[in-house]
């Protein structure tokens, strides 16, 4: 089974993100043929800082591969290396009615957020359209947010197979449901528009402090405390293992250690658990033509399923 997915490098990441998206993004790696490129075409729409932008995809880069992604199983890559897109994405627009752009939640909330409206914003689905198209991808790993995207994709793909023949795979997509959404240090959805993360690269002096913010009750050392509900627990449960939860329910129970104790044990798991991509990410951060031959090999890969799909594509359309 083919599964793609690409990426918006959307800056500092948080332990929301790690278990909610990129962990079980990882997971599929071990069971499917897994396509994942760095969608920095899509983020020129809204990111005009060239440098930014540059910054951007190579860090994003640097934070998958350090996380686990496997050049050695997975097809890597930065969209913008494989040109085929852009040519498929004009044939692809020859084929969408305007009326299916118009009615993109995404397009029409960007807007509403004061993004400016440019071209290419409106006609972002067909982009990625093409991105799922070209390589016959047949399920494609996505947020909530992003499953009328890939609706539009199925749709501009159907519309083409009508003229002219079965010439793309019909892709699904898949949200996985199972995901509990994460908690911020005030017990509210971790996200980093309500300024209450925990990031996942940091250094141990801002994840103490930011563990430390954690909204916890003010029940006196000595006395037992309830571990049901409360945040440092809730967050501690990502990171324990079941015996190790057994352990700290106890230590709640018992009483004789503030929320204090608990969030500094909290720290130390949290920082033990990326102990490993931390180091992968400072590797990486000092060797980024290394990074590059990575992207470059994956582009490689993906340009000759690309170049192949393109010959069949210009054929079917009439383009000599
Ligand atoms: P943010 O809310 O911080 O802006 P994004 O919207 O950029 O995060 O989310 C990127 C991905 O991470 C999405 O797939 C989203 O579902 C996931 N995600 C974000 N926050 C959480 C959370 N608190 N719990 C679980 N998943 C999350
Ligand atoms: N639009 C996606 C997002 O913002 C990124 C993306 C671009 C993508 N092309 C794709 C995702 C193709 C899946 C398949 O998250």
């Amino acid at each position: 089974m083919r599964v793609l997915t690409g990426i918006q490098s959307s800056g500092t990441l948080h332990i929301g993100n790690y278990f909610g998206a990129i962990k079980p993004m990882l997971e599929l790696q071990k069971e499917s043929e897994l396509f994942m490129f760095i969608a920095n075409y899509h983020a020129l729409t809204s990111l005009k800082d060239a440098k930014a932008l540059k910054q951007n995809t190579i860090d994003a880069a640097v934070t998958f591969l350090a996380l686990g992604i496997d050049p050695a199983k997975t097809t890597f890559w930065a969209q913008s290396h494989v040109k085929e897109v852009l040519e498929l994405y004009w044939i692809l627009s020859s084929f969408t009615p305007m009326g299916l752009l118009e009615r993109a939640h995404s397009y029409k909330d960007k807007v509403a957020k004061g993004i400016g409206a440019n071209h290419a914003l409106f006609s972002y689905p067909v982009l990625m359209a093409a991105d799922i198209l070209l390589y016959d991808a047949e399920v494609v790993p996505v947020g909530k947010d992003q499953i009328q995207h890939v609706e539009i994709t199925r749709d501009i793909a159907l519309k083409f197979n009508n003229e002219h023949g079965d010439i793309f795979t019909l892709p699904t997509f898949k949200v996985d449901e199972n995901v509990a959404t994460v908690p911020g240090t005030d017990g509210a959805k971790m996200s980093k528009s309500y300024g209450n993360t925990i990031d996942l690269f940091t250094t141990e002096k801002k994840l103490k402090k930011q563990v430390g913010s954690i909204v916890s009750d003010s029940t006196p050392i000595e006395e037992p405390k309830e571990y049901e509900g409360c945040n440092i627990f809730e967050m501690s449960k990502l990171f324990l293992s079941p015996h190790e939860l057994e352990e700290l329910k106890a230590r709640y129970k018992r009483g004789g250690e503030g929320h204090g104790h608990f969030k500094m044990y909290l720290k130390d798991k949290i920082w033990e658990h990326f102990a490993q991509a931390r180091e992968k990410k400072a590797y990486y951060d000092t060797h980024q033509d290394e990074v590059m031959q990575i992207l470059d090999d994956g582009a490689q890969k993906a340009q000759k399923i690309a170049a192949e799909k393109m010959k069949m594509i210009r054929d079917a359309v009439g383009i000599i």
